[in-house]
């Protein structure tokens, strides 16, 4: 038995990355209207690398929609994505801890681990198996032309490694594992779902069921994130190394220190004007999203008090909006024993739901013994 080479036709293309974009921000509209019609019909696989501790900018533009998505009644699935730590980088720094300080935020920001599963993808065996089939399906070239791939490889001044160059496959097993058809992620993330995409339906054509009503995958889509983009207190990407950001684990006093900092204009009159003052609309959309206010509505409020006001109003609105997730965050951090005991009850519902794909994935390649 043979099956055809890898056809042009569905080559995927720098072109075909590019121009997918404008497709998925319709798309993405769709699903969202969709999903509080029909929320049952979606099971959404979302996920973080443990780099560093979560900051505001991960608050608002993921782990509200997340809670949100959860509570309409999607089939929640949350991965931690430890492997992908060394795609660009040396060794793991203090993984351990920063795995448990996400879990801590999951929770304390309102997800239900009875509702979602949290697991890490080093723990799922059967999940890192499906990367090997997947492997076969998807060419050297065209891994090289993916460029958020590329942009991590410039980023870094490391050469490109194997897994780098191979780990949108090994995301592609993050999301096929439990058959989700919903991700939401933000554009740079695009390229890895387009490669997503490509790998079940070649799974499908080349080692599938006879029927093709009946896929092993589903395709996943986008959900793409519609917050504004924070920045840090500088105005640049918030980022732990330009100390310009607030985690979520600051206490009161460290939020108001971190605004003390920011960078603002010397215009005395507050405005909100994201191109022309990038920072003193930053800190207004920072507090529009606290307070679930128009930013312009706040900056008319602030007007002559100047950056000192918009300061203050700025921290104690955080410090409000953050101010019970704080206190959950504290409570579970003198409970690590609980934060091991939801993370062991994912992972091993994590398991079940991979081993199941897999041996599916086993009969359709008739490799079932
Ligand atoms: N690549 C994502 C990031 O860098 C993390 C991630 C890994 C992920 N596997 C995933 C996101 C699967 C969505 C689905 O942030």
């Amino acid at each position: 038995m043979t099956s055809e080479p890898i056809q042009d036709s569905q080559d995927l293309s720098e072109a075909e990355h590019a121009k997918s974009f404008e497709r998925s921000v319709a798309r993405s509209r769709e699903i969202d209207a969709e999903l509080a019609v029909n929320p049952g019909k979606f099971r959404m696989l979302t996920g973080d690398r443990p780099t560093g501790d979560l900051h505001i900018g991960h608050f608002f533009g993921s782990l509200v929609n997340r809670v949100r998505l959860q509570d309409l009644g999607v089939n929640t699935v949350i991965l931690i994505a430890d492997y992908q730590v060394i795609t660009d980088r040396d060794g793991v720094g203090p993984i351990k801890q920063r795995v448990y300080s996400l879990v801590a935020d999951y929770l304390s920001a309102g997800i239900d681990p009875a509702r979602t599963v949290i697991f890490t993808h080093s723990a799922i065996p059967a999940l890192n198996q499906l990367m090997l089939p997947f492997l076969s399906l998807i060419t050297e070239a065209e891994l090289r032309r993916n460029p958020t791939v590329k942009a991590e490889l410039e980023d870094s001044d490391r050469p490109m490694s194997g897994l780098l160059l191979t780990y949108p496959v090994h995301q592609a097993a993050d999301i096929l594992f439990c058959k989700a058809n919903l991700v939401p992620v933000g554009k740079d993330q695009l390229p890895h779902l387009e490669v997503c995409r490509v790998i079940a339906r070649r799974f499908d054509e080349r080692y599938g069921r006879a029927d093709p009503k009946q896929p092993v995958f589903p395709p996943a889509e986008a959900l793409l994130s519609e917050a504004p983009l924070i920045l840090g207190t500088d105005g640049a990407k918030m980022s732990k190394s330009k100390g310009n950001v607030i985690e979520l684990q600051m206490t009161a006093d460290q939020t108001a220190a971190a605004i003390k900092k920011a960078v603002t204009d010397s215009d005395r009159h507050i405005t909100y004007d994201p191109v022309n003052r990038p920072q003193v609309s930053n800190l207004l959309s920072i507090a529009g999203l606290c307070l679930d206010r128009d930013p312009a509505d706040l900056a008319e409020q602030v007007g002559d008090g100047g950056a000192k006001d918009l300061k203050a109003l700025v921290t104690e609105a955080i410090n409000e909006r953050l101010r019970g997730h704080r206190e959950r965050r504290t409570e579970l951090a003198g409970d690590p024993e609980y934060l091991q005991s939801v993370l062991a009850d994912g992972n091993a519902r994590a398991t079940e739901i991979a081993e199941a794909t897999l041996n599916e994935v086993r009969q359709a390649m008739q490799m079932s013994y």
